[in-house]
């Protein structure tokens, strides 16, 4: 039996060997106190609940093995909303908030005069921008697909747990669209771009799916198959938006200067400064 504050502290060795920061474990501790209903600060120095005790002992072995806190927890925040992630989908990153921010300005300002506005978000892994931006718009009619049926159901679960209204289909980038017969207003996709040969962190390479990661030799490939394949899903006067790797600015540009010849195409920065998405209007 111990109190949090001692629970906190009997790993900092291990922790500071592996350079994890007591940060992380404390954000773990107050995510399990919260789920308890415990105030982890009023109680620090009150005996441990088991139920967090165990749970706490048995995360750390796997946070110090290299496991992301978000799978040991089971869950993240997405632009606030709560959102399941496990091994079959990647952990939704920070500056994929920001493409929300980006959309739901862009509509804002292109898209007022209509009603609705049929979107899909493909390679949609545990739903959050679907479901990030079915909540804060309410005009959205969206879709979301992915090739993995394991990051489908996740999704599904998602959007039950935030009350999204979204239409999930299993399949290759646009062919679920395309089979539907669906016309897009707005395309949005944050899809694998890493080169395949890419060196990647640890805990990521160990512990996320590849499938989530990996974007053929030059990291383009998905872009390459949305790019070509636009015209079959989407209406005359379309958005798309993508997220994109901070280095593929000028190639993303030129590839997509052959597909869209009159379009506005511009890549805007994330809050770090960095290249990191990709807007197209017709
Ligand atoms: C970088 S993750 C993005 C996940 C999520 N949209 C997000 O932003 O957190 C890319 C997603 O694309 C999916 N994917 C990979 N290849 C695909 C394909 N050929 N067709 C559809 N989805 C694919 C992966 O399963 C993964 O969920």
């Amino acid at each position: 039996m111990s109190s949090y504050n001692k629970l906190l502290h009997t790993y900092t060795k291990e922790f500071d060997e592996k350079g994890i920061s007591l940060e992380t474990v404390k954000l773990f501790l107050f995510e399990l106190c919260n789920e308890n209903k415990v105030n982890l600060y009023l109680d620090l120095d009150k005996e441990a609940l088991p139920v967090i005790e165990e749970r706490f002992r048995e995360g750390v072995k796997r946070i110090l093995d290299g496991e992301p806190l978000n799978y040991v927890l089971g869950y993240t925040y997405f632009f606030g909303y709560k959102m399941l992630v496990n091994g079959d989908v990647l952990i939704p990153r920070y500056e994929t908030e920001e493409l929300i921010g980006l959309i739901l300005s862009k509509t804002d300002e292109y898209c007022k005069d209509m009603d609705k506005i049929v979107a899909a978000d493909i390679g949609t892994g545990s739903g959050a921008i679907a479901i990030a931006l079915a909540k804060e718009e309410k005009k959205f009619e969206m879709s979301a697909t992915d090739i993995s049926s394991e990051a489908v159901e996740v999704a599904k679960a998602n959007a039950k747990l935030n009350k999204a209204k979204i239409s999930f289909m299993v399949g290759d980038m646009l062919e679920p669209i395309k089979e539907k017969g669906i016309k897009l207003d707005v395309l949005i996709s944050n899809p694998p771009y890493i080169p395949s040969e890419e060196v990647m962190e640890k805990s990521v390479i160990d512990y996320e799916p590849h499938v989530a990661l990996f974007g053929g030799s030059d990291g383009l490939k998905f872009y390459r198959m949305i790019f070509e394949g636009h015209k079959d899903v989407m209406k005359e006067h379309g958005m798309l938006f993508f997220e994109i790797g901070y280095d593929q600015k000028e190639r993303i540009t030129k590839l997509a200067r052959e597909y869209f010849e009159n379009a506005h195409i511009e890549v805007l920065k994330d809050i770090n400064g960095k290249d990191r998405m990709l807007w197209i209007r017709y």
